[in-house]
């Protein structure tokens, strides 16, 4: 068995998250470590959110949906957590509890950057929910993709202008937000790294696709080292 092999074993029962601004390239990253995780013999529980379960799946489209532009904040916020909660319950610590390596695109990190730096809720009154809804299960290890709010913008922009993705590219209703929300968004994610970093670990999200590849190898092989 060679090095890399080992170290990603290593990774059997964890709980790892993917998470940064819209456009930061987290979801490529996921493939590309998923494809090496299954190489190494891991048993994987992909996950996305808002979403990941039937009922959260409902929950997605109730928050994502264009037509529910009154949709206040703290609505926002309780339905974030309740798809998490109908999550963490149905497919979180099943797999967990099965010794696989749970990798979800986004968790509580994402309102805390989303409802409360964007929308400007109390970090304290998102937390104390997060902790019903979570209910315990944090995840080991917070890989943030930072991302200059510029050029995310510009790539989702890019992406909605591209003739072949004229029927499916169109912005959600949170996509659709001005660029100073994506820029407090940025900011707690920075901001949550400083607090918590025995948990968070930041890759520049700004070099191109193999060159952060390698960061988050690098994180996840030094976090996880013995
Ligand atoms: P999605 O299409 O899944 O975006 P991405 O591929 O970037 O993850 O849509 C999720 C959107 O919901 C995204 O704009 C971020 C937002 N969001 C919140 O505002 N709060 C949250 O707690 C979560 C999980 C997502």
């Amino acid at each position: 068995m060679n090095d890399i092999t080992e170290e990603l074993q290593r990774l059997a029962g964890k709980f790892v998250v993917f998470d940064g601004p819209d456009g930061c390239g987290k979801t490529t990253q996921m493939k590309l470590l998923i494809a090496k995780l299954e190489e190494a013999g891991v048993k994987i529980r992909r996950l996305r959110e808002p979403g990941g379960t039937p009922i959260g799946e409902q929950v997605r489209e109730l928050l994502l949906s264009t037509k529910n532009e009154g949709m206040n904040v703290r609505c926002e916020m309780l339905l974030y957590m309740a798809s998490r909660a109908q999550l963490v319950q149905q497919e979180i610590r099943p797999a967990l509890a099965a010794g696989e390596c749970v990798v979800a695109d986004r968790f509580a990190s994402s309102t805390l950057a989303y409802q409360g730096g964007g929308g400007g809720m109390k970090v304290k009154d998102i937390l104390e929910v997060a902790k019903i809804a979570v209910d315990g299960t944090w995840p080991d290890l917070t890989v943030l993709f930072d991302l200059d709010t510029d050029v995310a913008m510009g790539r989702l922009n890019w992406l909605n202008a591209l003739p072949m993705f004229a029927d499916m590219a169109v912005k959600d209703r949170i996509e659709q937000r001005a660029r100073d929300y994506f820029e407090r968004v940025r900011e707690n994610y920075r901001w949550q790294a400083k607090q918590w970093p025995q948990r968070y670990r930041i890759v520049d999200a700004g070099q191109g696709i193999p060159q952060v590849e390698k960061q988050v190898m690098k994180v996840l092989r030094d976090f996880f080292a013995k």
